[in-house]
């Protein structure tokens, strides 16, 4: 596990989110939530491989550009599609205003 420094607070708001491609090429989105908290997420969609980190996020879930599946960005749990794999989140952790990501490598 590794903790990746992506930003700061004021890089974000509820309006905006933070897309980034690590060292090893894997694409990050960091998103804030309704309250206020960060959520991160990584890698391909799990139904069929679209680059989730390019989806469109809307009430605390991502929505995948391909067919529209959704994703809850606290738990990964597919939102209405129970039968599929969950999205790989990864936690977030804010000290003295930057924002860190936890990764596996
Ligand atoms: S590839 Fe994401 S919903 Fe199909």
């Amino acid at each position: 596990m590794e903790r990746i420094e992506v930003g700061t607070v004021g890089d974000l708001d509820e309006k905006s989110v933070l897309r980034l491609s690590l060292p090893d090429g894997r694409a990050v989105t960091v998103a804030v939530l309704a309250d206020g908290e960060y959520a991160a997420f990584e890698g391909l969609c799990p139904h069929k491989g679209a680059p989730i980190t390019e989806g469109r996020i809307c009430e605390d879930v991502v929505i995948c550009p391909w067919h529209a599946f959704r994703f809850d960005l606290r738990s990964g749990e597919p939102v209405g599609t129970p039968s599929i794999m969950k999205l790989s989140v990864l936690p977030v952790t804010v000290e003295s205003d930057r924002i860190f990501v936890t990764i596996t490598k």
